[in-house]
């Protein structure tokens, strides 16, 4: 049987948790905003059309800040049409999505459904197919009080206090040939460095993100980082990751070690940021959001959801709608704790997406809500993870990989609340045949009792929660937890994530 065995002590801080490290996402794409947070005739409505169902279970997920309107979308994205009267709002072709966009909800709706929902919002302007005023117009409309003409409008719309947003994404993706007005890095730095100096002319208060890589595997990956902060470094406060994963069939054991890809991806970043830092004066600091990330099956959506036809423009397809298994949970659970384990250097990140469309909760139109297997680990993540990460070094077995080599069988990542005399150590076994035991030496935190040992496993890694079973897999009481003396003993079931909870 595996084992592994590690220290928790406070004096060895990584960095303060960010509760941003918490964000998710909603993109105008498939049925996350229509018959996902929005449905007018749904039983659980409130006066403004929002599901209340939906709204509970958001706030039981634990989100932060909600990143909108995109994503894709936003390259093709005109702001304007999304406010003011319904009926004389325009109904656009969404191409990013292949989609007829009503323009139902615009950002005056969506503000007043994410303070509902107790979220901060965190916008992203047009970059692709717009550029330096349209975002300033968007901001003044956003967050002035009054007295000029868009502050104005926003108030004659219904909404007299400004939405005062601070996070804002420069753009989406713009490395990527998919997306709208696609640039190379050295016209996307000058642009996005142009764009955060008038915005901030206008607001000092935004924080500014840019755009990163779209994903690790990118063949501009590196020098897009380099030439992107050698134009904005001194404008902006996050250079955005992005990230996918999915199990390939015949190779779990590679998907379990998803996490470990992560971890190199943010320390590359990393590294390109302190390499920027280092050539100029000052000591200003540029941090990652990781804006994108959760396991995604990208190639159902091209092979069998994408509709290319273009005389069929669907309003909200069911696209993007992955059902999460077992084995889908215990990744996203490490990925999470790949985000903690760099606490230092990312303090936003955003799990995408958040209703419906490879999301963590799923709606079915004028019926029931439910949570995916991965609404668990990151509701238990977002609830126990609070004050820093504490640095740990796993002793551990290692299994082959072709992807990432040698990894760690055991993963472990421990945050502790000085404050409120909490610790909690986050667990993933990726063993697919065998269980773990792990011994966690807690001396240095004087925790006295485990408050809460949950797991999440099932005999079926690939079992999964549906409109019909909504309740199929769950947390369940970890096997063992035992705090003996300094030392808390725990048993991992295989392909299981866990998190315990000490005071
Ligand atoms: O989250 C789905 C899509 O993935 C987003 O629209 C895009 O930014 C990324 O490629």
């Amino acid at each position: 049987m595996p084992h592994a065995s590690l220290t928790v002590d406070p004096a060895f801080v990584v960095g303060a948790i960010d509760r941003r490290l918490f964000g998710s996402f909603v993109e105008h794409l498939g049925r996350a905003v229509y018959d996902g947070i929005y449905e007018p005739a749904h039983a659980t409505a409130d006066e403004d059309g929002f599901r209340k169902d939906v709204i509970e279970l958001v706030r039981e997920l634990g989100v932060s800040t909600v990143r909108y309107p995109g994503g894709n979308f936003v390259s093709g994205y005109r702001w304007e049409d999304g406010i003011g009267p319904r009926e004389r709002r325009p109904r656009r072709l969404d191409l990013a999505w292949h989609s007829l966009e009503t323009n139902e909800i615009g950002l005056d709706e969506f503000a007043r459904w994410s303070a509902k929902a107790g979220t901060e919002l965190m916008l992203a302007v047009n970059l692709g197919t717009r550029g330096v005023q349209e975002a300033l117009d968007l901001l003044e409309y956003a967050n002035v009080r009054s007295g000029s003409t868009l502050s104005d409008l926003r108030v004659a719309n219904g909404t007299p206090e400004p939405h005062g947003v601070v996070l804002w994404c420069l753009g989406n993706e713009m490395d990527g040939p998919w997306q709208l007005g696609h640039r190379s890095a050295d016209d996307y730095g000058k642009l996005a460095a142009q764009t955060a100096r008038a915005m901030r002319q206008l607001d000092p208060r935004v924080r500014l993100i840019a755009c990163g890589s779209s994903n690790r595997q990118m063949p501009t990956f590196g020098a897009w980082e380099r030439t992107v902060l050698e134009h904005t470094y001194d404008e902006i406060d996050y250079l955005s990751c992005h990230a996918y994963y999915h199990e390939t069939p015949g190779d779990l054991g590679g998907f379990l070690a998803s996490p470990v890809d992560m971890d190199r991806f943010i320390e590359s970043v990393a590294a390109t940021i302190d390499h920027v830092r280092a050539l100029r004066p000052g000591r200003r600091r540029v941090d990652i959001s990781f804006d994108e990330w959760n396991v995604w099956y990208v190639d159902r959506y091209h092979e069998e959801d994408k509709v290319t036809d273009p005389q069929v423009w669907p309003v909200a397809p069911r696209i993007l709608e992955d059902s999460y298994t077992v084995a889908d949970a215990v990744v996203v659970g490490g990925l999470l704790m790949s985000l903690l384990r760099h606490a230092d250097r990312v303090t936003a990140a955003s799990l995408a997406q958040l209703v419906n469309v490879i999301a963590p909760i799923m709606t079915e139109p004028g019926g029931p809500s439910w949570r995916q297997t991965t609404f668990f680990p990151f509701a238990t993540t977002s609830r126990l993870a609070r004050g820093v990460t504490l640095a740990v070094e796993v002793e551990t077995t290692t299994y082959s990989t072709e992807a990432y080599g040698d990894v760690p069988v055991v993963d472990a990542v421990a945050t502790h609340d000085a404050s409120a005399g909490e610790t909690a150590v986050f667990l993933v076994n990726r063993s697919v045949d065998s269980a773990a035991t792990v011994s966690v030496d807690v001396r240095g935190v004087g925790a006295s009792s485990v408050a809460e040992a949950v797991t999440l496993w099932d005999d079926d890694v690939h079992a999964r929660n549906t409109l019909d079973h909504p309740d199929r897999v769950g947390l369940r009481p970890t096997p063992s937890a035992v705090l003996d003396g300094g030392t808390l003993r725990v048993e991992l079931p295989p392909v299981s994530w866990t998190a315990v909870s000490l005071r």
